[in-house]
């Protein structure tokens, strides 16, 4: 058995507090912790969590289930986490974003590792996802938009012109400097835990850029697709080196996963997709091909498009809950992970349904030459936490595997 991760250990120590995550003062993790686990220890200890733990621990990060998974290599367990693990299904969560704005809240470090830390400690999940959004890096890049409690990202002036993407410029470190601090307190703070990097991409962030705000049918966003080809591209491209520039300071920070987030890209014919959208995923995936670590590709509605999904360069392909994932396993190839794809309104749904669908797509999961258990898209804000606990517990007591 490889040592349990630090995280883990505490939760069972010091469970979350009702309500609790720290409310005032965001400088530690958990209330009360004392001596180095604590943020604000970690913020002057640079030794790592590698040092202290010494030469009891195998591989850290880059051995855990999550990682192996991706991988594809044997694991002592299916892991999971869950999309939106961080956010309003959880009380701490809401409780400590109160009077904190979305964008002003993915710029304050030590409360970007507070939140990512909540349903860790609280669900005992098999990775961490940076709290942030993919509108991050666009506004870091001169765009100006803002995230709107209930709506979503929501852009001043839409994109329409060449002079509008001229405006997009590229990001370096110091302008998301920010998370590179976030990552490495996490990294710190997560000992053998996992942490997932992420970014948009392109179709994605483009949709938000060219409709103002979210979307249903895209309309926009395909007229100026099929309308002007050119533009489109330039578009794209831009956003392509934001997301792998964002990427990228994630990976050197210290993540050990990222995974590139195309939530709309189901919008479109897999011939469309191809055409118009999967260079532009390939450049962002292709640019970290030397990074060393797991790259997922996700999108919902996406079932005609997992095999060009897979080909944009990702371990691991995400998967919605319309494709069971022993059909997802067949478009995607035996080269890749799969991940997913419990339906996220399950959740809402009498334990009963949920353990049989949890146990269903751990046997299709089977399938796969490796599976991350996650929903297929992210957590509603209205889920009770305790059955996401449940969940995560339900996973590894059906998973686990005799190691040696
Ligand atoms: O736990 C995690 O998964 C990490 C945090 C995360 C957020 N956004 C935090 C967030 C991640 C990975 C994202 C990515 C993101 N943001 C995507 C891709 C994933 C997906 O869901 O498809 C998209 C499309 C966005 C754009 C966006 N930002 C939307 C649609 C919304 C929700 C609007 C709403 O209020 O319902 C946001 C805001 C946002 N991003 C919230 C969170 C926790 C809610 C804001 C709040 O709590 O006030």
């Amino acid at each position: 058995m490889p040592p349990p991760a630090r995280l883990p250990e505490t939760a069972r120590r010091q469970p979350a507090p009702p309500g609790g995550g720290g409310s005032q003062k965001v400088a530690g993790v958990g209330d009360g912790r004392r001596g180095r686990g604590t943020i604000a220890a970690m913020t002057t200890d640079t030794t790592g969590a590698a040092a202290r733990d010494g030469e009891s621990r195998r591989g850290g990060p880059a051995d855990s289930p999550f990682v192996r998974a991706c991988r594809r290599e044997d694991g002592p367990r299916t892991p999971v986490w869950f999309m939106r693990q961080a956010g309003r299904s959880l009380p701490e969560y809401r409780e400590i974003r109160k009077n904190v704005g979305m964008l002003e809240s993915c710029r304050r470090p030590e409360l970007v590792a507070e939140i990512t830390l909540q349903p860790v400690r609280r669900h005992r999940v098999d990775a961490a996802i940076l709290f942030s959004d993919i509108v991050v890096p666009v506004a870091a890049a001169g765009v100006d938009l803002d995230i709107v409690p209930g709506t979503g990202p929501v852009v001043a002036e839409p994109v329409r012109t060449a002079a509008d993407v001229e405006r997009i410029r590229p990001i370096t470190r110091d302008d998301v400097s920010y998370v590179d601090s976030a990552v490495r307190l996490l990294v710190a703070e997560l000992g053998d835990t996992p942490l997932i990097g992420f970014a948009g991409a392109p179709f994605t962030l483009a949709s938000y850029l060219v409709e103002g705000g979210p979307s249903r049918t895209h309309a926009k966003t395909k007229a100026l697709m099929y309308g002007d080809p050119e533009l489109w591209h330039a578009l794209c491209d831009r956003l392509a080196d934001v997301a792998c520039a964002f990427l990228r300071v994630q990976v050197d920070a210290g993540v050990s996963a990222v995974q590139l987030f195309d939530s709309w890209a189901g919008a479109l014919s897999e011939a469309d997709y191809r055409r118009y959208v999967l260079p532009h995923s390939t450049k962002v995936l292709s640019g970290l091909a030397d990074a060393g670590v797991p790259r997922i590709h996700f999108g919902v509605g996406t079932a005609e498009l997992l095999g060009a999904m897979g080909e944009a360069g990702a371990d691991v392909v995400g998967v919605d809950w319309r494709t069971p994932l022993d059909v997802a396993t067949r478009r995607i190839g035996a080269d890749r992970a799969v991940q997913g794809n419990l339906d996220p309104a399950v959740l809402l749904a009498p334990w009963p349904v949920v353990e049989a669908e949890v146990r269903r797509i751990l046997a299709e999961g089977r399938a796969a030459p490796g599976h991350v258990f996650n929903l297929g898209h992210g957590v509603l804000p209205e889920t009770d936490p305790d059955v996401l606990t449940r969940v995560v517990a339900l996973v590894h007591e059906v998973s686990a595997r005799p190691t040696e």
